[in-house]
């Protein structure tokens, strides 16, 4: 067969080493050829392609971003855009698709897959939000990275009595947020999932200045106050309909402030957290998800997502893992309140 292979949406840290990890198996093992796609769903769009074989992956897996590029590109939003990708991988031959993506990239491939074409996906985003797989690459070293920079921001805090805020990346769920501010020892945090009361916020605050210390606050970016609204930027929306985020951490410093007079800072993360090397972890996951990934193209078990479930790789169907989001649960969140303050 000969298999082409794109990445799509947010780029991810664990990227090109699944790309790495489908084309060695597929090619020394199962004997396939493959095409990479450049960027996203653009690229079987408008036939866009680059050589794909052992040569082009050598090197790639400690490396960030992806080899392949990568956009917001939505083909479903393009008069005729079904067609046209259909027209382009007749042309060039190829026989199905291996698709490394979020609940976007991923919702097209279902899409496409209702119309019948041999579609794979892998799933991929630091905001560990897909549905269906216990964890997905990429968000291991966003967590690292977020802890590392709540660990720096903890001394210079205690040294300048101040505030410190700290916005992380998750839009919808706040697994990032959860994940650094518990190891980072934040002393309050806050997710889009439980809409926070300020006036809860600022007590937390004082409390830890009361004890002796400086607090840190980490935020997801889509974490909304329950008297106010998601702080988004002044930009148009992308293909899929996606606000802009980033202001809520700039909003919570200025309202600490002005509250308590306490003197707050804010720190915002943002494409740090993506960029860079994957962890060994983040590597270790995306290789298996390639190998998997791989074996079910090669098996003809078309419409899957490869999903880790415990320790396993399993398979299941793309709509199941694109109908809803991954958030995380107010029990979960209610566990770790006792540090807060
Ligand atoms: O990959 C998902 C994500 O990390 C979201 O948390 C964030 O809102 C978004 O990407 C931002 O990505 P970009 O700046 O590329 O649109």
């Amino acid at each position: 067969m000969r298999i082409g292979v794109l990445t799509g949406g947010g780029d991810c840290p664990g990227l090109n080493a699944v790309i790495r990890a489908v084309v060695r198996k597929g090619s020394e093992v199962h004997g396939h050829e493959f095409v990479g796609f450049r960027d996203g769903w653009k690229g079987p769009l408008e036939g866009l392609t680059m050589p794909l074989d052992a040569a082009a992956v050598h090197g790639i897996l400690p490396r960030g971003g992806t080899i392949l590029g990568s956009s917001r590109t939505n083909p479903m939003k393009i008069e005729g855009g079904v067609e046209q990708i259909e027209q382009n991988l007749a042309a060039l031959g190829v026989d199905a698709l291996v698709a490394i993506g979020g609940e976007d990239t991923l919702g097209v491939a279902t899409r496409l897959d209702e119309h019948g074409f041999k579609v794979i996906g892998v799933p991929k985003t630091i905001d560990n939000d897909l549905n269906a797989t216990d964890y997905t690459f990429g968000f291991d070293t966003a967590v690292s990275i977020a802890t590392e920079a709540i660990d720096r921001l903890h001394t210079t805090a205690e040294s300048h009595h101040r505030a410190l805020v700290v916005e992380v990346m998750g839009r919808h769920a706040g697994w990032i947020a959860m994940h650094s501010g518990v190891a980072g020892g934040a002393n309050v945090i806050l997710i889009p999932e439980v809409p926070f009361d300020i006036d809860e916020v600022c007590g937390w605050v004082e409390h830890r200045f009361q004890a002796g210390h400086a607090p840190i606050i980490c935020v997801a970016e889509g974490a909304v106050p329950t008297d106010g609204d998601l702080i988004t930027k002044n930009a148009p929306l992308d293909a899929f309909g996606h606000v802009q985020l980033s202001g809520i951490g700039e909003w919570l410093a200025k309202e600490i402030e002005r509250r308590t007079g306490r003197e707050s800072r804010t720190t915002v993360l943002g494409h740090v957290q993506r960029g860079g090397t994957p962890t060994a972890r983040d590597r270790w996951l995306a290789t298996r998800f390639g190998l998997h990934a791989i074996d079910a193209a090669h098996e003809g078990d078309w419409g899957k997502m490869v999903a880790l479930q415990g320790v396993d790789i399993v398979r299941v169907p793309l709509r199941a893992a694109t109908a809803e989001l991954k958030t995380v649960p107010a029990e979960l969140y209610d566990e770790f309140k006792i540090f807060f303050g």
